[in-house]
C-alpha cells in the first residue's frame, strides 16, 4: 500500500488516476479503474448532451460502488459546448470529485466548491498550477511535455516540471505525462508528487472502450511515433504519428490555417479511429509512454502490477542502493 496526501484527499486506495480522455473515458473504463482501487474520470464532453452525461454517470454507478469523478475540459472552441449545463449535470448527479483542465476554470471552480466537490486541476506549467491553487482547487495534476493530448507551449518535460512545481505548490500534486509502470510511480514520488495520472497506458487495457486494433497499435508503436499538431496555432496537441498527422504537420509548415486542416483533424474522424480500428482515419491522442506499453492487461492487473512494482523498487532496489552507499 502506498498512501499519500492525494489518496487521503480523494479517498481511494492507490495513488493512481485515469485522467479524462475524449471518446475513451466512458463508464466501462472508469468503473474498472474504480474497482481496481484507483481514481477514474468520466469525460463529460464525450457525452453529446448534459442529459447523456447524467445517464453515463448513473450507468457507471451500476458497475461500481467505489468513488469516481468527472473530467470537464475547457478548451478554445469556435462554438463552445454548454459548459454550465454539463457542470450542473455533474453537481446534480452527486459527483464528489472533478478533474478540470484547460483555460480559466475559475467560474467552474467556484460553483463546484459551493457544492463541496473536490477539484483536481490539470495543467502544464508551474504558473498555471499556482494560479489554480489560488483559485481554490484541492489538488494539481501537472502534465509534462511527454503527455498525450495538450502539453502546452512551454515544452517542459516531467523531469523538470514535476520538481519545480513540487517546490512551489502547497496542495497535493500528482504527476502526469509519460507514466505507465511502477518505476514511473516511484520516480514521481521521488520528484515530490503524491501520485500519478495516466491516459495512454489506460487506453491499452481490456476494459478500455476502443477498438482492439488501436490497442494493438499502441503496443506496436515506440516512443518516437507521435506528432505535435497545432504548434503553429499555439494549441499544441500530441497525437499518434499516422497518415493524417504527418500531413497536418507538413501543411502547417507551409503556412496552413485552421480552416485548411479543419476537416482532417475533426473530432468525428478521431472518433471513427476508435470505433472502426483504422489508425489512419483521423488524429487521435497518444503519448510517448507508448514506448513502454507492451501488453493489454485488465485494469485490475495493470493497477496492482504498478503498485507491486513500485513497492519492489522502493523496498529492494532503492533500499539496497542506499545501504550500499551507507557501507561504502
Ligand atoms: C485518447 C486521449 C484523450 C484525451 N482527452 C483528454 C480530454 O478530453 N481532457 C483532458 O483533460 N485530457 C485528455 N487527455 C489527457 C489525459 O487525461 C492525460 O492528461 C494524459 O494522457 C497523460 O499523459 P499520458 O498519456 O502520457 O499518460 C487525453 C489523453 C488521451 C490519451
Amino acid at each position: 500500500m502506498i498512501k499519500t496526501r492525494f489518496t487521503e484527499l480523494v479517498g481511494v486506495e492507490h495513488p493512481i488516476v485515469q485522467g479524462g480522455m475524449q471518446w475513451v473515458g466512458r463508464a466501462e473504463l472508469v468503473s474498472a479503474v474504480a474497482n481496481a482501487g484507483a481514481l477514474g474520470f468520466i469525460t463529460a464532453l464525450t457525452q453529446p448532451t448534459p442529459e447523456d452525461l447524467t445517464r453515463e454517470i448513473a450507468r457507471c454507478r451500476t458497475m461500481t460502488d467505489k468513488p469516481f469523478g468527472v473530467n470537464l475540459t475547457i478548451l478554445p472552441a469556435i462554438k463552445p459546448p454548454p459548459y454550465a449545463e454539463y457542470r450542473q449535470a455533474i453537481i446534480e448527479s452527486g459527483i464528489k470529485i472533478v478533474e478540470t483542465a484547460g483555460n480559466k476554470p475559475q467560474e467552474h471552480v467556484t460553483e463546484f466548491k459551493k457544492h463541496g466537490i473536490k477539484i483536481v486541476h490539470k495543467c502544464t506549467s508551474v504558473r498555471h498550477a499556482l494560479s489554480a491553487e489560488r483559485m481554490g482547487v484541492d489538488a494539481i495534476s501537472i502534465d509534462g511535455f511527454e503527455c498525450a493530448g495538450h502539453p502546452g507551449e512551454d515544452d517542459t518535460p516531467g523531469l523538470i516540471l514535476i520538481p519545480t512545481a513540487a517546490d512551489k505548490v502547497k496542495i497535493p500534486m500528482i504527476a502526469s505525462g509519460g507514466f505507465g509502470d511502477g518505476r514511473g510511480l516511484v520516480a514521481a514520488l521521488a520528484l515530490g508528487a503524491e501520485g500519478i495520472n495516466m491516459g495512454t497506458r489506460f487506453m491499452a487495457t481490456r476494459e478500455s472502450p476502443i477498438h482492439q486494433l488501436i490497442k494493438e497499435r499502441i503496443v506496436a508503436n515506440d516512443e518516437r511515433e507521435t506528432e505535435l499538431i497545432f504548434r503553429t496555432m499555439r494549441n499544441t496537441s500530441r497525437v499518434a504519428r499516422n497518415a493524417i498527422s504527418t500531413k497536418v504537420v507538413a501543411m502547417e509548415k507551409e503556412g496552413a490555417k485552421f480552416e485548411d486542416i479543419r476537416e482532417l483533424v475533426s473530432g468525428a474522424r478521431g472518433r471513427r479511429v476508435y470505433e472502426e480500428g483504422d489508425p489512419d482515419l483521423g488524429v487521435w491522442s497518444v503519448g510517448l509512454v507508448q514506448g513502454l506499453i507492451h501488453d493489454i492487461p485488465t485494469v485490475e492487473q495493470l493497477v496492482s502490477r504498478i503498485v507491486a512494482e513500485a513497492e519492489r523498487v522502493i523496498e529492494q532496489r532503492l533500499a539496497r542502493l542506499a545501504q550500499l552507499a551507507g557501507t561504502a
